[in-house]
């Protein structure tokens, strides 16, 4: 018997190379007239800034343009982006890069038109009413952010990370277009792509999984780890960079629907104690957390190391399961993904401070297949130094 479950994501999901260009088209179709364009302060300095003008200048639209976003933005920059927005007078917000524009442009939606404090938000279910219209582009193939209700931010003050996770942070429109991730440089290509790849793995896994949302990550499983190669090593093809989006499109969606699991719960504190990115944090703790979940998800472990390549037919299920872990570390380092615990400057005595702060973020621990404590949370971490 099936569990009930349902499936969600951007209300609208428009894939393909050259979709950029009908930007405009989109947002005529929902009545915007006047965007915020919210954009990675790198990304704007490498021609994207003239890029997104022209396209929405051929429209006739003259955008608002809130380029200060950086990796792992703090939460004051949603409030001044909102700022902005509601002086301004947008009726629209477009969020154009990697997770951390997309997540700014999506509470920057939330609070102009709610006028509240980002802070407020924070938590599950804190916003009051929908946001203004957004439309989420992607230029890195990992978060998936452009198909979730979740928006990360730093608070600087209590030293962690913490989401909004609403419904109304839904985008209206998650528009890909392959060609946009042509020009990222094999580092970050990396470790979005790998992040990418434990939302594909960590909601398939996910005690949370369905029917449909597993058919999602297995193919991300699939797409990202037949790609992410080609990807990194050669950066232009587009063929490889467009299964890679679809990739972590799909791996979206699995993560959006059945939620990650501990990898993520013990990366977070990486990235808020340590400024740890958030692709790198994760693909340094997966293989570790894949070993000791193993116990609790056998076959789905074993199907992980098959769609990941892997001849898995004659073994017994519990070597399967473990050949889940090599493709992945093998996967790592052929991306040129090197780093440990050690490289981030963190110490065998900072574990049970990392692990207790790991075992505030519940929710993707309540997703895990295997039961974890703070203690197996240090051994987690011991595994990953
Ligand atoms: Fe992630």
């Amino acid at each position: 018997m099936l569990k009930p479950f349902s499936f969600t994501g951007a209300k609208k999901i428009v894939f393909g190379s050259g979709v950029f260009d009908q930007l405009t088209n989109h947002l005529a179709e929902m009545k915007v007239t006047r965007p915020m364009v919210v954009m990675d302060r790198m990304l704007a300095q490498t021609g994207f800034k003239d890029k997104a003008a022209d396209v929405l200048g051929r429209g006739g639209h003259k955008p608002v343009l809130f380029d200060d976003v950086d990796p792992e933005p703090r939460i004051e920059l949603a409030d001044k982006g909102a700022g902005l927005a509601v002086k301004g007078k947008c009726d629209g917000v477009i969020g154009i890069g990697g997770g951390s524009a997309m997540d700014c442009a999506k509470a920057i939606a939330a609070i102009a038109a709610n006028k509240g404090k980002a802070v407020d938000y924070l938590g599950l279910n804190n916003i009051p009413a929908p946001g203004l219209p957004t439309i989420m582009i992607p230029t890195t193939a990992g978060t998936g952010s452009e198909v979730t209700f979740t928006a990360v931010f730093i608070r600087k003050d209590l030293k962690k990370k913490e989401g909004m996770n609403s419904p109304y942070l839904y985008p209206d429109l998650a528009l890909l277009d392959p060609q946009l991730t042509l020009t990222l440089p094999p580092k970050p290509t990396a470790t979005t792509g790998l992040d990418a790849l434990c939302h594909a793995i960590e909601s398939y896994t996910s005690v949370n999984a369905s029917p449909m949302s597993e058919m999602m990550s297995l193919e991300a499983i699939q797409l990202i780890s037949e790609n992410l190669r080609t990807c990194v090593h050669d950066g232009s093809n587009l063929a490889a960079r467009e299964k890679m989006l679809l990739g972590s499109l799909y791996a979206g969606l699995g993560l959006a629907n059945a939620g990650v699991t501990a990898v993520h719960s013990l990366s977070y504190p990486l990235g808020g104690m340590y400024g740890v990115a958030h692709g790198l944090a994760n693909t340094v703790l997966l293989p570790a957390v894949m070993m000791y979940n193993i116990p609790g998800a056998m076959e789905k472990f074993a199907v992980v190391a098959e769609a990941m390549g892997e001849i898995v037919d004659d073994l017994p299920l519990r070597e399967a399961a473990y050949m889940a872990v090599e493709a992945v570390e093998a996967l790592i380092e052929d991306c040129d993904v090197y780093e440990s615990l050690k490289d981030f400057g963190i110490k065998e005595k900072d574990f049970p401070r990392l692990a207790d702060v790991a075992m505030t973020v519940a929710r993707p621990l309540q997703n895990n297949p295997r039961k974890i404590a703070k203690e197996d949370a240090v051994e987690i971490y011991k595994g990953a130094y």
